[in-house]
């Protein structure tokens, strides 16, 4: 009874107000002392509910902002990306079980000038891969980019060891995007070397991230095997 009696006396306000003021506040998107007045005391739904007024864009049906609906959100449910680098394709059989697994999305992480056999020979002192393992600043440059990061809760990112670590691509990778408030699941294959520090030097390299502890696996896993790892993780990938 006194809600009832409430919203009509704000109606009654509201619509004094823009006979007032015409429809000012709703050209210049600001709202007027009694639309504040009216936002602070009833509820968004109720108010959104009981709203006849159409030039009332802040809680008018068609104008719902929806990230502050939390239906919406709910209906949106867990985005997950897969991103990896692969230089020998190792790596990239294993994000594709992981993104299939979860009917993801996949982002190759495409280096702009890509890696020969002559770069990749770890036996070769000069070679473009020694040179730039041996320099913690190095950022090859990559070509393209995630499209809307910003949607994604959860980040799988993955590539191969090279002399221990991440190759600094992936360092370039992540200095690239805001990762604040996702989670981030870091996934390498090696010819036998454990994921090591790898994984937390390259948070270092993140603010605001959660990232769960590395994980090693062989090029050869089944997409059972890296579902297993997968679902084990204790997250929620939504449905
Ligand atoms: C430059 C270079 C350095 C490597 N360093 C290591 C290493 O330290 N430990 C290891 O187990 N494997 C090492 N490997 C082997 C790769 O980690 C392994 O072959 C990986 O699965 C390749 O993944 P990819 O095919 O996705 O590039 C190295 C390979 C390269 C090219």
């Amino acid at each position: 009874m006194m809600k009832k009696v409430i919203t009509v006396f704000i109606s009654l306000l509201m619509i004094l107000s823009l006979a007032a003021c015409g429809n000012s506040a709703s050209q210049t998107g600001q709202p007027s002392t009694e639309e504040k007045l009216a936002a602070g005391t009833v509820n968004s739904e109720e108010s959104a509910e009981n709203s006849t007024n159409a030039e009332n864009t802040d809680t008018s049906e068609g104008q719902t902002n929806e990230s502050e609906n939390p239906d919406i959100l709910e209906e949106q449910g867990t985005k997950v990306l897969v991103a990896y680098f692969s230089a020998t394709n190792t790596t990239q059989g294993i994000a594709e079980h992981i993104a299939n697994g979860l009917n993801a999305d996949i982002y190759e992480i495409v280096p702009e000038e890509p890696y020969t056999d002559a770069d990749l020979n770890y036996n070769d002192n000069n070679s473009r891969t020694t040179i730039e393992m041996n320099d913690p600043d190095a950022r090859p440059a990559i070509t393209g980019s995630v499209e809307d990061m910003e949607q994604y809760d959860i980040v799988f990112i993955g590539y191969p060891i090279w002399w221990g670590e991440a190759p600094r691509i992936v360092s370039t990778f992540v200095e690239s995007y805001d990762f604040s408030g996702k989670t981030i699941v870091p996934f390498c294959t090696s010819g036998g070397s454990g994921v090591g520090s790898s994984a937390t030097n390259l948070e270092q390299l993140t603010d605001g991230a959660d990232w769960l502890p590395g994980k090693r696996l062989n090029g050869s896993d089944s997409q059972d095997t890296v579902m297993e790892w997968v679902n084990g993780l204790g997250l929620d990938f939504g449905e």
